[in-house]
């Protein structure tokens, strides 16, 4: 456990629009939310995509996501319950369970596999797409996973349970910090009645994604599975938030990079050139 200190804070964000999740199926048959589409790949620049799965059905989860590629972003994926084995073409491999995070930088190019190591359960979780910044997305894919006593934590005075997957709240430092677009991801857990606040840059897009209960930003009541995007005023500071009824969201910021997004399926470069140039370092064997 870490030691917080409750920052200076003055001003938070308010709910600028909330967001249904998509129902939709990904790799060999998993059954999940879809909550950031292509359509606000702009508005929360850097990030490209948020799934929420969560199932206790096998048959929603148990094919996982055979071999396939990525180009230039990363994948963070947050197990809040459940285990699921990663293999990638650079060699890195890692079980990821319950309450853990892996952090994986594609760069260049992987093809990887991410398959279910339980055969009935729970399985619960999220996949985060950060982008990369241009001059970095051709860098040495990069793999690391946390396990859950790893992600560093702190509690307040009044019981809320804070997991700094990345950046930093009140104090405590995440597991991992980024340079350009310094993203800020937590998960938060806060008791019926209390309210929670933690710093965020004003150069930052946000959002946040209630997973269980409810909550109120402001006037705005937020509930589970609907995602809330924070509006970008000037003048705030935080995001001050309130449980109506005990909740778990995640919180995630970062720094807008303010380039050309260009996606196609798991490759997301800056121009058609460079996704043409990928499928073609992709057909003719340059990814493994
Ligand atoms: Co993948």
């Amino acid at each position: 456990m870490n030691t917080m200190t409750q920052e200076s804070l003055h001003n938070s964000r308010t709910i600028e629009s909330i967001i249904e999740g998509v129902a939709t199926s990904d790799g060999a048959g998993v059954e999940l939310t879809r909550v950031l589409t292509g359509k606000l790949q702009r508005r929360l620049d850097p990030f490209l995509m948020l799934d929420a799965f969560g199932s206790d059905n096998p048959d929603d989860y148990i094919a996982g996501f055979p071999d396939h590629p990525h180009r230039g972003f990363e994948t963070v994926t947050y197990m809040l319950s459940g285990l699921m084995r990663h293999r990638d073409s650079a060699g890195h491999e890692g079980l990821l369970g319950s309450g853990g995070v892996q952090w994986m930088t594609a760069g260049r190019g992987v093809i990887h596999s991410e398959i279910p190591e339980q055969k009935d359960g729970v399985m619960e979780g999220f996949q985060l797409w950060l982008n990369l910044p241009a001059q970095n997305k051709m860098t040495e894919p990069w793999y690391r996973d946390f396990p859950s006593e790893q992600i560093p934590e702190y509690v307040t005075a009044d019981n809320t349970k804070v997991r700094v997957i990345s950046g930093s709240s009140n104090g405590v430092s995440g597991a991992v910090t980024r340079q350009i677009t310094e993203p800020i991801y937590l998960d938060v857990h806060i008791p019926a009645g209390v309210t929670f606040e933690t710093a965020i840059p004003d150069t930052h897009n946000a959002f946040i994604y209630v997973y269980r209960g409810g909550v109120k930003v402001g006037d705005v009541q937020v509930d589970t599975r609907q995602m809330g995007i924070l509006s970008n005023t000037e003048t705030a500071d935080s995001l001050r938030i309130t449980a109506t009824i005990e909740a778990r969201f995640i919180l995630v910021a970062g720094k807008p990079l303010n380039e050309p997004i260009v996606q196609y399926g798991p490759f997301v470069m800056n121009s058609q050139e460079e996704i043409h140039q990928t499928l073609d370092d992709f057909r003719s064997g340059r990814f493994a």
